[in-house]
């Protein structure tokens, strides 16, 4: 298949914007740029294009999709009951890195939603996209644009490397902002519990709706044949080739661990890499040390977070160590994902 790029900056390229439009109206599949990550998008009520989704990632069918919208007045096509802590939430954080779940209504497919009554709503904070939807006048549904299991992809060009030849468009629209996923909160249970922590932090959600209750699958491994509620959590994920092992404790001792660590397996012929942060950088004498940001400001951490295990898959190295991280405000996210990168391979120091 031919894929088609698009470098698209502005909402004033309307040509452009009305070439990918037109692609995700015809049932094709079109890579489109948000602040969290690249998502790949469909028609959410085009069963064969949502059908392609899965396939291009090789993802399981019964992880649903969630669907993307230009803004709230969207809601109440695709959703039934929509409660007012919905609109409340809407209100203040939309566009932004907010997924909401909600009863869905039966024009939305089960193939979507892989086999729920409920849907997962969320409206980005790009511009481009947004015009995107609106003019293609569908709800666009959209995982994450890399191949299942990889890391997700911040920029165009991690989407290239994952689905080049598989998809009808990709619209580079700049590096993603944020960095990591949506937050994912379950709207239809009381009191709303939070499925995945993401881009927006706990605390700001709990402001406007109240106590939230935290799913256990955001913070413990599930037993074997455990259910989670988002479907995804139970998958591994964001994983790089690499072996990954977290290492945890007090940061002087974190990072004389890693060095005899890394001296151990360079001994051993294998390439390693390092995962540090600007604070720590030139403590690390040897190895691929890359630094993910500064310790200090946990948004650029985020922000650096998946190009750099995607960065190791290039290198081709056998094993990382990397530094853990306070799982506070957008520490939670991030240490999710890492902890999920590390197959829940966590080293105490
Ligand atoms: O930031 C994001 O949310 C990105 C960008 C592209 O918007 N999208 C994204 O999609 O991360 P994906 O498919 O990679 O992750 C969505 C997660 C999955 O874990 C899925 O199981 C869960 O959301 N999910 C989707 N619909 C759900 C539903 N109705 N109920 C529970 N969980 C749901
Ligand atoms: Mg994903």
């Amino acid at each position: 298949m031919e894929t088609k790029w698009f470098t698209l900056r502005t909402v004033e390229d309307k040509e452009s914007i009305a070439q990918a439009a037109d692609i995700l109206r015809r049932g094709g599949l079109l890579a489109i740029p948000t602040e969290t990550v690249y998502g790949l998008g469909a028609n959410g009520l085009d069963e064969t294009a949502v059908l392609h989704i899965f396939e291009a990632k090789g993802r399981p069918q019964d992880n649903p999709l969630i669907l993307h919208i230009p803004d709230a007045s969207w809601l109440t096509r695709y959703c039934e009951d929509v409660p007012d802590a919905a609109y409340k939430l809407a209100e203040r954080f939309w566009p932004g890195p907010l997924t909401m779940i909600l009863k869905k209504k039966p024009c939305v497919p089960l193939r979507t939603t892989g086999g729920l009554e409920t849907v997962g709503m969320r409206c980005p904070d790009h511009a481009v996209t947004r015009a995107i939807i609106e003019a293609s006048g569908v709800p666009v549904a959209a995982p994450s644009a890399n191949t299942s299991g990889r890391p997700s992809c911040t920029t165009a060009e991690h989407v290239r490397e994952d689905m080049w030849g598989k998809i009808d468009g990709i619209v580079d629209g700049g590096p993603c902002q944020v960095g990591v996923e949506s937050t994912i909160i379950d709207l239809t249970c009381e009191p709303p519990r939070l499925l995945r922590p993401g881009g927006l932090p706990l605390e700001a959600l709990e402001d406007v709706a109240g106590p939230i209750a935290v799913d256990r699958a955001v913070t413990q491994q599930l037993k074997e044949g455990e259910q989670p509620k988002a479907p995804g959590m139970k998958y591994r994920h964001y994983a790089p080739h690499a072996d990954l092992q977290l290492v945890e404790g007090e940061t002087d001792r974190v990072v004389e661990v890693i060095n005899n660590l890394v001296k151990e397996k360079l001994a051993e012929g294998k390439m390693v890499g390092v995962i540090c942060t600007d604070e720590t950088r030139v403590r690390y004498p040897q190895g691929e040390v890359r630094s993910v940001g500064l310790r200090a400001k946990e948004e650029t951490i985020a922000h650096n977070l998946f190009a750099v295990l995607r960065e190791f898959d290039d290198l081709n190295v056998d094993c990382i160590y990397s530094e853990s991280f306070s799982k506070d405000h957008l520490g939670q996210a991030i240490m999710n994902r890492l902890t999920k990168a590390a197959g829940y391979h966590i080293l105490n120091v």
